[in-house]
Formats: structure tokens, sequence, C-alpha cells
């Protein structure tokens, strides 16, 4: 699922861009090579990047 429409980035990118230790929506546009326009999806991707590191978290506590 496309997350920013302006850049045509994905779901997976702003997951990626946190599990390789991007901690805020600007590092994760750097490090998918793009930069932020309209910021329509400054949320979205907040919430996508969270959920992913949160989930990495939960991954170590398990092991
Ligand atoms: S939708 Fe991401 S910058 Fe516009």
């Amino acid at each position: 699922m496309y997350v920013c429409l302006c850049n045509a980035l994905k779901c997976r990118q702003f997951k990626d861009a946190a599990k390789a230790g991007a901690r805020d929506v600007p590092s994760a546009f750097k490090a998918c090579g793009a930069k932020p326009r309209c910021g329509q999806c400054f949320e979205e991707a907040a919430r996508t990047m969270a959920n992913a590191m949160q989930a990495d978290t939960m991954a170590v506590a398990a092991e």
C-alpha cells in the first residue's frame, strides 16, 4: 500500500527505514532517497514506523 503518493513510497519502505534506524519521518524519507513534499502522508508514515519499531521491540523481548 502506498503511504506517500508524492514519492510513490510504500508502507514497506517506511517499515524498512524504521528497522534500519530511522527514528522520524524526515529520516525515513532520507533513507528512501526521497524528499517530503505535501506532508499529507506524515501521520500515516509515523504510525507505520511506530508499528514497525514496536514489532521489532516485541520480537527482541521474546528472544
Ligand atoms: S504524500 Fe508524502 S509528501 Fe505528499
